[in-house]
């Protein structure tokens, strides 16, 4: 786990490879495992493979272009009536998900959607909802762009972690 988590970079070059179907069950199953608040599973999840609509979900927002080469884009929804806590609970199942990838020697990226602006006068999450037919009830939490790696990012290294955010026994009192 330590190794895959150092290794782990946001990869947003992919190559045209297909993912097979038992590639992408992996994948789903991963983030179907995931845990939630009160075992609630708040979460939905639209896989999209179709090159046409990831095109159209790469114009959701600024930052999102690269998704359009993308093998796959799992898009993070959330029901907000099934748990008050329906944002932690979509972000592990997308944490999850990335992390598998990770694991599948795929590389992927989070995509944020929630919060975020397609236009001056249309929500990221608009958008996506408009172009994939979600209904409104739904939050669109985030779309993770996952296919094989074009591009080679170095691990993270122990010499820049934030320790100086790490506190012992009580704020403020050096790790
Ligand atoms: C909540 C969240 C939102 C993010 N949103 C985007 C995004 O919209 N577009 C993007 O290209 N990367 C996005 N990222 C990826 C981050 O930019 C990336 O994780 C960060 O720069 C650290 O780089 P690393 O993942 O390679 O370690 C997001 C990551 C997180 C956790």
């Amino acid at each position: 786990m330590l190794n895959l988590l150092y290794k782990r970079r946001s990869i947003r070059k992919y190559k045209t490879t297909k993912l097979d179907s038992g590639t992408v069950q992996l994948l789903i199953k991963a983030a179907l495992l995931s845990p939630s608040s009160r075992g609630f599973q708040p979460w939905q999840f639209v896989v999209v493979d179709d090159i046409e609509v990831l095109s159209l979900l790469a114009s959701s927002k600024k930052g999102a272009g690269f998704l359009k080469d993308a093998a796959l884009g799992i898009v993070i929804l959330a029901d907000p009536t099934k748990s008050d806590v329906w944002v932690e609970d979509a972000s592990i199942a997308a944490t999850i998900l990335h992390l598998t990838a990770e694991s599948l020697g795929l590389g992927s990226c989070w995509i944020q959607i929630r919060e975020r602006q397609a236009t001056e006068t249309e929500t990221a999450e608009q958008y996506v909802q408009r172009i994939l037919g979600i209904p409104e009830n739904l939050k669109v939490v985030s779309i993770i762009s996952i296919g094989y790696p074009d591009e080679f990012k170095p691990p993270h290294l122990d010499g820049v972690l934030g320790f100086d955010k790490v506190h012992m026994n009580k704020y403020g009192a050096k790790y």
